[in-house]
C-alpha cells in the first residue's frame, strides 16, 4: 500500500476524538514498523512512557517484548506493532498516572484505526498480545487460556495467534511465575515466527 495512504492514516489519527480518552492523553500513539510486514502485533493501549514518547511499547512491557523477540532472533524492525486503543487511559494517584484498562466502548470506538492499519498492511498473520487486543480483533471478551497455544482460523482475522500481554510477566509476584509467563509468550511467538517462515 502506498506511503501516501499510511500518511493519510497518520494524519487522520492525529485528530481522533472518537472517544474521550484524547482529552487527557499527551498525544495519540499509532502503530510503527515495516509497512510490508507479514505480521501485525496488537497490544492494548499506550502506557505512561508511550504516551510521552508517542511510540508503542517503549516502556517496561516493551522491554519484555523486545527481549522475547531478541531471544527468537526476530528484529523488531521486521514487524508492525500497534495497539487496540491509541490513547493512554489512566487515573492520577498522587503525582503518578496509573494505567486503566480501556472499556468495551473505548475499544469499539478505536477499532476503526486498527482496521485501517490492518487493511493497509494485509498481514499474513495477526498476533494479539492480551485480552484487549482479542476484544478489539474478535469483538468478544474471551479468556486467553482458551485461545492461546495454537493458530486460530477466525472468519475475519485468520490466521490468528493469541498470547499474553508482555506486562503479564511483570505482574507475576514470584520469579517462578515470571519465568513461566515469559516462556509462554516466547513459545507463542516462536509459533508465530515458524508459521511465517513455513508459509513464505
Ligand atoms: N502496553 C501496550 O499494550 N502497548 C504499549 O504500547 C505499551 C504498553
Amino acid at each position: 500500500m502506498s506511503d501516501n495512504s499510511w500518511g493519510q492514516l497518520k494524519d487522520s489519527l492525529q485528530h481522533c476524538t472518537c472517544c474521550t480518552l484524547y482529552q487527557k492523553a499527551t498525544q495519540v500513539v499509532g502503530g510503527e514498523g515495516r509497512k510490508d510486514s507479514p505480521v501485525i502485533f496488537v497490544g492494548e493501549q499506550p502506557g505512561d512512557q508511550e504516551d510521552l514518547a508517542g511510540r508503542p511499547f517503549v516502556g517496561p512491557a516493551g522491554k519484555v517484548f523486545d527481549e522475547i523477540l531478541a531471544s527468537l532472533e526476530w528484529p523488531r524492525e521486521e514487524i508492525y506493532l500497534t495497539n487496540a486503543v491509541k490513547h493512554f487511559k489512566y487515573q492520577m494517584r498522587g503525582r503518578r498516572r496509573i494505567h486503566q484498562t480501556p472499556d468495551v466502548e473505548e475499544v469499539d470506538s478505536c477499532r476503526i484505526w486498527l482496521k485501517a492499519e490492518w487493511r493497509l498492511l494485509r498481514p499474513r498473520l495477526t498476533v494479539a498480545l492480551g485480552a484487549t487486543a482479542v476484544l478489539s480483533l474478535t469483538g468478544k471478551k474471551q479468556t486467553l487460556s482458551s485461545l492461546r497455544g495454537r493458530i486460530l482460523m477466525l472468519k475475519d482475522v485468520a490466521p490468528f495467534i493469541v498470547t499474553y500481554h508482555p506486562s503479564y510477566v511483570l505482574r507475576q509476584p514470584t520469579e517462578e511465575g515470571r519465568e513461566k509467563a515469559y516462556h509462554a509468550i516466547q513459545s507463542d511467538l516462536k509459533m508465530a515466527k515458524d508459521f511465517l517462515e513455513k508459509s513464505e
